[in-house]
């Protein structure tokens, strides 16, 4: 015999959802003293459920799936139709393949040598300007490596809106009206533009470097040994673009970090490699990004005594488990020296999505993410001398995705 999950009462919860953004899971779970309850969100059952052990069953294949679990607002802004997200079993270990494929030692160190090279180009530009807006300059300085890293021709003139409609893509899924149609239009416009690329690579009529994105896509063979339609492999191009555009949020977080924790910066210049990517793990843990993922129970199962039914919609808690008093001591202190002796299970410490790389949904932008954060922040602590005027540093806990509310306002960059 089962027994019942426990359940929030109401016809609806969708709108506390949307209230209380990234502590809706983890204030529930904290109010049953339980891992996982149900509720009723875009009015079905839902389940929630967040920790260690809820993301190890999360994980398992054979107990939930990707497909159905996502909502077409979703698709037609941050995913795409067709995209490795929605993929499942031996389908989606190919196409994380092709994806995987490119974060090979090599890749990677192309990839901070074009960050350094925009770092100094960006820095000289900044020397001349009295003031400037961090989080807009980080987007389009990375909009540009993500181009040059992918094999995706971007004229100079382009780089301003090719930047903004990226953005859009990911901070749409979750507005209403015109803000979220921004991120549809936007994402019908790359889309186009890529397909079109990817015609070309096809006709010769532009050659990207092999090691490239663009190339090994439009390259890629599926199971069935046919090259895959210009329109997914032009979603999957924009699946390695957007979301390096994206770390812009993760370098806003690390400058506000090294603003709010001088004692950590003293540290870090003293330090070596090891502080540095411990800095940069809190930073991943500690402040808001995604708040969630969602899948389906693919079988009737049991876990913890409970029965999943069949289909049900599951959303795995990522922020909340990265704040789990049961994984983490004090965890609502930043303190990068946690990562010291951090025992480095794949499910307790989730940012971008928990497990392993191909056999399940692991973010597989998380090298490239590590990586670029590394060589931004030993940037902004040996490259240039800034300063941090007055201004509202705060973040909301509720807006997808939370952005300090000035997006940060430096003055007098000096590169050292
Ligand atoms: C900006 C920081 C990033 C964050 C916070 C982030 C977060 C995530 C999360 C939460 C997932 C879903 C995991 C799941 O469904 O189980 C994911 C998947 C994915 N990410 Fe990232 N990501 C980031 C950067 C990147 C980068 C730089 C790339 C590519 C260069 C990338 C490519 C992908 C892809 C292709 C997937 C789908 C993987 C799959 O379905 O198997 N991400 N990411």
């Amino acid at each position: 015999m089962s027994n019942p999950i426990p359940h929030e009462d109401g016809m609806d919860h969708t709108l506390s959802l949307l209230r209380e953004g990234y502590l809706y899971i983890l204030n529930r779970r904290r109010g049953f003293n339980s891992d996982v309850f149900e509720t009723r969100l875009l009015g079905k059952k839902a389940i929630c459920m967040g920790g260690k052990d809820a993301a190890e069953i999360f994980y398992d294949p054979d107990k939930f799936q990707r497909e159905g679990s996502a909502p077409n607002r979703l698709k037609q802004t941050l995913f795409g139709k067709g995209a490795i997200q929605t993929l499942d079993g031996a389908q989606h270990k190919h196409r994380k393949e092709m994806f995987m494929s490119l974060m090979s030692l090599d890749n990677l160190k192309r990839l901070k040598e074009m960050i350094k090279v925009q770092w100094e180009t960006t820095a000289e530009k900044w020397e001349q300007s009295d003031e400037i807006v961090f989080y807009e300059e980080v987007q389009e300085m990375l909009c540009k490596v993500a181009c040059q890293w992918a094999g995706v021709p971007v004229p100079g003139d382009e780089v301003k809106n090719l930047t903004n409609d990226l953005e859009a893509m990911y901070e749409s899924p979750g507005a209403m009206g015109p803000d979220h149609w921004k991120g549809r239009n936007a994402r019908n416009r790359v889309e186009k533009w890529v397909q079109e690329l990817v015609d070309n690579v096809r006709d010769g009529k532009i050659q990207p470097p092999e090691e490239t994105a663009l190339f090994r896509f439009s390259w890629h063979r599926d199971l069935e040994g046919n090259l895959l339609n210009a329109e997914i492999v032009s979603v999957e191009v924009i699946n390695i673009l957007r979301p390096i555009v994206a770390i812009s949020i993760y370098l806003n977080f690390t400058l506000l970090a090294l603003h709010h924790h001088p004692e950590e910066r003293k540290k870090l210049l003293s330090g070596d490699e090891k502080h540095a990517e411990m800095f940069i793990q809190e930073v991943r843990r500690y402040y808001p990004f995604f708040p969630f993922i969602a899948a389906r129970v693919r079988t009737n199962f049991m876990w913890k005594n409970y029965q999943f039914e069949e289909n049900t919609l599951t959303l795995l808690d990522l922020y909340g488990t990265n704040h789990d008093p049961l994984v983490w001591d004090n965890p609502d202190v930043f303190r990068p020296q946690r990562f010291n002796d951090w025992e480095g299970s794949p499910f307790g410490f989730i940012p971008q999505g928990g497990g392993e790389y191909l056999m399940g949904h692991r973010c597989a932008g998380e090298w490239v993410t590590m990586e670029l954060m590394k060589e931004s922040l030993d940037y902004l602590l040996n490259g240039i001398a800034y300063d941090v005027p007055n201004q509202d540093l705060s973040y909301s806990m509720v807006s997808v995705p939370s952005i300090p509310h000035s997006k940060i306002v430096i003055q007098n960059v000096n590169r050292n």
